[in-house]
């Protein structure tokens, strides 16, 4: 079994919404989960071979159960279809995590909450956190429509006057408007977008008014297209071995072929299972996990997606 993965079963599911359902795992061994943050993933190791990354909905030292939130969705990769259509209570499959590329600034004044469509599930999280601790938050959830919209009830219960609602069907498809949320921001709110590619614009919106480390974003897919230019040489350090990057390939996909063991899980840039010590050399880096400082240090890099600018890279592998 491969490092941090533990067996898991599936004990509940759970109607959300349309097409939305949460999918409770326990511990095979009976013993309680790690702990998990706000804003954490995990990986599921599906029975037919694909592994796919779900936000915790909720996060705690010494949770019984993870749960994550999954929405049937057919223009996906498959895993989400595949869980909806097979996965029953009952089954056993691998899980791996938590890891967090989401993290919550639990001392912020003010967090301001932006989620899109199933984007609900980790900002659900946070916003139970934030309720916790006594913090200042306000939601904007855009989704299609009420019936296709998770934790409805709850959050219009916990929410009031702190959760904004829109719906596409009933406002004639328009979506909120960001630059002007993000504008009316209270200095020093921290900012969160959590959904598909809508989520950007929310980004680039809070990007533009305030500081970027107070802006946080989790990507669902990837923004850029993965560097398959190659013409560069890898060479492993530790096990003594380097390889060509041919043109069409990724770092990752060359050394598996080379019968390099690495882990990986989203291999798209957006979940950071891959990221590997670089010791020198440029990489071209693709991913969307490293901040604009993490790149330009260049000590790690994301070998799925990023590739190299130099002639020769160097890792810690
Ligand atoms: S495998 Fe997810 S970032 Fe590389």
């Amino acid at each position: 079994m491969p490092e941090g993965v533990t067996k898991a079963r599936l004990t509940a599911i759970r109607y959300a919404a349309h097409e939305t359902s949460l999918y409770e795992f326990s511990r095979l061994d009976g013993l309680v989960w790690p702990a998990a943050e706000p804003g954490a993933h995990v990986d599921l190791h599906l029975p037919n071979g694909m592994m796919r990354q779900y936000s915790l909905v909720h996060a705690g030292p010494a949770l019984e159960t993870y749960t994550v939130g999954i929405r049937r969705d057919r223009a996906s990769r498959g895993g989400s279809v595949y869980v909806h259509d097979h996965l029953r209570v009952g089954a056993q499959i691998d899980l791996g995590g938590p890891r967090n590329n989401f993290p919550l600034a639990e001392d912020a004044a003010h967090s301001i909450l932006i989620a899109g469509g199933i984007g609900i599930t980790p900002v659900m999280c946070m916003i139970e956190r934030l309720e916790k601790l006594g913090r200042d938050w306000h939601l904007y959830y855009s989704c299609r429509s009420r019936a296709e919209t998770a934790f409805l009830k709850p959050l219009q219960a916990m929410g009031g006057a702190r959760a904004t609602f829109n719906f596409d069907e009933e406002n004639g498809g328009k979506f909120l408007d960001l630059p002007a949320i993000a504008a009316a921001a209270p200095k020093g709110a921290h900012f969160y977008c959590c959904g598909p590619t809508p989520m950007l614009k929310a980004y680039e919106a809070a990007t533009a008014v305030l500081p970027r480390e107070q802006v946080h974003i989790e990507y669902f897919t990837a923004a850029e297209a993965a560097a398959t230019e190659g013409g560069y040489t890898v060479e492993l350090r530790r096990s003594k071995r380097e390889f060509a990057v041919p043109a069409g390939k990724t770092i990752l996909e060359v050394l598996r072929e080379g019968g390099v063991e690495v882990t990986s899980s989203c291999e798209e840039g957006v979940c950071g299972a891959c990221e590997t010590t670089v010791i020198s050399g440029k990489p071209d880096h693709r991913d969307m996990i490293l901040t604009a400082g993490e790149r330009a240090a260049n000590k790690t890099m994301m070998i799925c997606c990023s590739g190299c600018a130099s002639e020769r890279l160097v890792l810690d592998l």
